[in-house]
């Protein structure tokens, strides 16, 4: 559908209307409703953020008590971590300080969480392990109503208590362990759910800790009664708590501010940029709708790193959830909200920036013309760059249309 409202709209566009008049075109065509920063949403029925901020804040849910949700999604790098790829169990601190701590490497890119609770955004992590289709939460532990779960945000909000390098532990020599890795490391699928219940239950009875006495509280203020205290209340608090958090603390974009009326938002070269996202740049056949992804996955034949989800230190991307060969290298379409604030880019933060992000959709030869690229490295993409989208063969912008279209960016 969003290839035809492109198609329409560049021929639009010779018709020449001014700015203004040609954005409306693009803004009724792609059906823009500019609520994505939605204060007014209802606050949450169960009450149960303040019991989601405690699991978001303290590290009581890892199994070396040494790692939080808010050491990757941190307040002042717009709820990402700003590293190429995270580090996990074992890490200190921030930036620099956290990349050379020795943590465990998590392979991917951090999101940001901005938007992760509007009910449009149904497809969560870069391969879409987590997604809600047909009224069901599919995801790696099971069908995620049928436990209990009340949105995929809640599902996906829990994996990251389940993985090895992101909370269990223990990143000191890969055979080292603690009793939550030995409690969870043999089950599989929804199996792991039963173990990490265990968990949970047994860590009620740590009164001795101050954060655990916190919880009780928080329990019982939320009149939770301790055997029902499972792993999809942790899901649903944490969801309701991101939900809240991202309600109280998002600012309605220029862009935002642009489809609904004020033309002083953005400047005119942003303008021009805008017009390329929607027109010949072609980014909205995929960065389509208010949360700026289709939801889907597609190859932008992004250039392997040295480290990735595959045995082979790969990332097949989409082809990890499916199993087929066609969705090998395939990604789902980043949402760009708040993009310009979440540098580095793409699945394994190759990307320092977004000028090189979106130059490697148009053309990604001249990363290959770096002389610390080796033939090795070339080779290695191959099957990467074979898989490429087809749509992007058709993008073909001037370099003033590319300033401007980094200068659009700069406004969602
Ligand atoms: C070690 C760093 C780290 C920690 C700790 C962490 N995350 Fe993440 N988070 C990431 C990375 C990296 C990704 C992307 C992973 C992927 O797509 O495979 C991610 C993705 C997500 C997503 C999916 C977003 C999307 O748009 O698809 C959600 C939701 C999320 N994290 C929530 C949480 C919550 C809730 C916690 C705490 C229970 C948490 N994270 C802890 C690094 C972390
Ligand atoms: C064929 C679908 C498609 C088209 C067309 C497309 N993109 Fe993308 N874009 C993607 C996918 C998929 C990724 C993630 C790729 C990866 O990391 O492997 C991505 C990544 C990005 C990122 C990095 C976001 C992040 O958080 O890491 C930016 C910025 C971006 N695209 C902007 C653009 C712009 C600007 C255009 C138009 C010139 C465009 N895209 C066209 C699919 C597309």
């Amino acid at each position: 559908m969003y290839r035809w409202a492109i198609l329409l709209f560049v021929s639009f566009q010779s018709w020449g209307l001014s700015l203004d008049d040609s954005l409306d075109v693009a803004i009724s065509a792609f059906q823009l409703k500019g609520n994505v920063c939605d204060k007014s949403s209802p606050p949450d029925p169960n009450n149960l953020s303040s019991l989601g901020k405690i699991f978001f804040e303290r590290p009581i849910l890892s199994g070396d008590k040494d790692i939080s949700c808010a050491n990757c999604h941190i307040d002042n790098k717009a709820l990402a971590d700003g590293l190429p790829l995270a580090v996990g169990v074992g890490g200190i601190g921030e930036d620099k300080e956290r990349l050379i701590s020795g943590g465990a490497v998590v392979p991917r890119n951090a999101f940001t969480l901005f938007a992760r609770a509007d009910e449009r955004y149904t497809t969560f992590f870069w391969d879409g392990k987590v997604q809600m289709a047909d009224n069901e939460i599919y995801s790696p532990i099971g069908e995620g109503y049928s436990m209990g779960f009340e949105s995929a945000l809640s599902v996906a909000a829990i994996l990251p208590l389940l993985s090895r390098d992101e909370f269990l532990g223990h990143s000191n020599g890969p055979y080292n362990s603690n009793s939550h890795v030995e409690l969870l490391e043999n089950q599989y699928f929804n199996d792991k759910v039963k173990a990490q219940n265990k968990f949970l239950q047994d860590l009620l009875k740590d009164t001795n800790d101050a954060d655990i006495r916190i919880l009780v509280q928080a329990l019982n203020n939320a009149e939770i009664a301790k055997q029902n205290f499972t792993l999809s209340v942790v899901g649903n608090a944490l969801a309701s708590f991101i939900r809240e958090k991202v309600k109280v603390t998002c600012e309605p974009s220029n862009w935002e501010q642009y489809i609904n009326g004020d033309k002083r938002a953005l400047t005119e070269k942003q303008k021009e940029g805008a017009l390329v996202f929607y027109g010949k740049g072609r980014c909205a056949a995929c960065h389509s709708g208010d949360l700026l992804s289709d939801m889907n996955f597609h190859s932008v034949g992004v250039p392997q790193g040295t480290q990735g989800p595959h045995m082979f230190g790969q990332d097949l991307g989409r082809a990890l959830v499916t199993y087929r060969t066609e969705d090998r290298y395939k990604f789902k379409t980043p949402s760009l909200i708040s993009v310009s604030k979440t540098a580095p880019y793409g699945h394994n933060g190759i990307f320092p920036s977004l000028e090189s992000v979106v130059k490697y959709h148009i053309n990604p030869m001249f990363f290959y013309r770096n002389p610390k690229v080796t033939d090795e490295m070339i080779l290695k993409n191959n099957e990467s760059l074979a898989s490429r989208s087809e749509v992007l063969r058709w993008i073909k912008i001037d370099e003033e249309e590319l300033v401007s279209l980094l200068k659009f960016l700069e406004t969602l």
